[in-house]
């Protein structure tokens, strides 16, 4: 009785919500009422709102600390595992965006390309077993709700419908810091075509919310700039100073020297990867680099495009994902701070690479190296 109740109060909820959207995405579809009661634009998107909220309590738990820092760099680990001209010669090369990284947790984790992710990997795993989704999706939507913790982050888009991994992909195709531009673009074209040197660097804008632990093998939880807990433009001004020491050892692979190594234990310095330090200056990415330099907005914009297209990679029906950003939370807080170079550092500290004006900025205060900011959470 109740539940017939329910059912026509259903069917008559999701007549009065079947009005047409405004946005393009969802112009074809009629909204329709989840069991739970929530909104959506389609069936698909149901499960994601239980996911949403069990991921914001319980993997993210109100910070951008590592958890947010690790499923960010996870859908970078899963999706780039594709290559178009391996996959032409008829060689498997992994699925892309597929959630290989969850389905065979035991194995990539375990790749010296991808140190770092096993954390990542073991935090989500519970999730996918309590909600009734792919590994795939998971991983991509775990990023777009867990970056929302990071003021200054953009809200991602979030599409639903990609496959299960059936196999893992080979390894050697994930990039490495150590490798230079040209194979880093390449790799990235490779895996998808629609992937510009501008979307690399854009996508580099992740690393304005991370630390390392396995570069420099001595010390852990080195960020890469000195707000690793908002999601900000300092990583793009920062990248660009003279580097002048090491916050740990010196000659480690894909590590070069940082403005900002001075560090203690709870504020352990800057370190640099020599990736980052060679996009920023190289003639074909220098110039998006800098642009992004307290430009917030451009960032933000050009990281969603870019974070799309890298969520599409290795996919056989792009064009059946169903749009549920919907289910997306507003981001936590905006950035209103202008960039500033840190304390004791100005203009003439800039190795600038791109023959366009350098945005005028102020110095924090200060007679001393600033230090970085520690990592939040756990
Ligand atoms: C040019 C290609 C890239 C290279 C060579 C690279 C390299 C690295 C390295 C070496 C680390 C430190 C790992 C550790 O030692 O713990 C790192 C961290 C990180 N990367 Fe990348 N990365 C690249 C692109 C990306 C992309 C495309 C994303 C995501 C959109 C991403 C997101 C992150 C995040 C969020 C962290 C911090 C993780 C944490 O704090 O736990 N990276 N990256
Ligand atoms: C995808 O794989 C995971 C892990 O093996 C599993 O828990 C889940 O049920 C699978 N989902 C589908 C739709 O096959
Ligand atoms: C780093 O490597 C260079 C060349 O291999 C060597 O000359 C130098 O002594 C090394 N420095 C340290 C601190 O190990």
């Amino acid at each position: 009785m109740a539940f017939k109740a329910l059912a026509i109060f259903a069917s008559l909820a999701s007549l009065v919500v079947a009005v047409p959207q405004a946005s393009p995405d969802a112009a074809t579809t009629a909204s329709v009422r989840c069991p739970d009661g929530n909104i959506a634009p389609h069936s698909a998107c149901c499960p994601f709102f239980a996911l949403r909220d069990d991921l914001l309590e319980n993997l993210f738990q109100g910070v951008c600390g590592e958890d947010a820092h690790q499923a960010v760099r996870l859908i970078f680990h899963d999706s780039i595992a594709f290559s178009q001209s391996m996959e032409r010669k008829g060689i498997f090369s992994g699925g892309g965006a597929d959630g290989s990284v969850l389905v065979f947790p035991d194995v990539e984790a375990n790749r010296a390309e991808n140190a770092g992710i096993s954390d990542g990997v073991q935090g989500q795993l519970p999730f996918l077993s309590r909600h009734p989704v792919t590994a795939a999706d998971l991983v991509q939507f775990a990023a777009a709700v867990g970056i929302t913790n990071c003021p200054g982050a953009p809200r991602l888009k979030f599409f639903t419908g990609r496959p299960n991994a059936t196999a893992v992909p080979p390894e050697g195709l994930v990039p490495s810091p150590a490798d230079d531009v040209t194979t880093i673009l390449a790799r990235f074209a490779d895996a998808s075509s629609a992937i510009s040197p501008d979307d690399v660097v854009a996508l580099l804008s992740s690393h304005s919310i991370a630390n390392a632990d396995h570069v420099d093998p001595d010390i852990q939880a080195v960020p890469f700039d000195s707000t690793q807990n908002t999601f900000d433009t300092q990583l793009f001004l920062e990248v660009l100073l003279k580097g002048i020491g090491f916050p740990g050892s010196a000659n480690n692979s894909g590590e070069v020297s940082s403005p900002l190594p001075i560090g203690t234990a709870a504020q352990p310095g800057e370190l640099r990867l020599q990736s980052d330090f060679a996009i920023a200056r190289d003639p074909r990415t220098a110039c998006t680099w800098q642009s992004f330099i307290n430009n917030q907005e451009l960032m933000q914009n050009a990281f969603v495009v870019a974070v799309d297209k890298m969520s599409r990679i290795g996919l056989k029906n792009p064009q059946n994902l169903v749009d549920c950003s919907v289910v997306v939370p507003q981001p936590v807080a905006k950035v209103t701070k202008p960039a500033t170079y840190p304390a004791t550092k100005s203009f003439k500290d800039i190795q600038q690479a791109c023959p366009k004006r350098f945005p005028s900025l102020a110095s924090d205060p200060g007679a001393t190296e600033t230090l970085v900011a520690g990592q939040v959470g756990t």
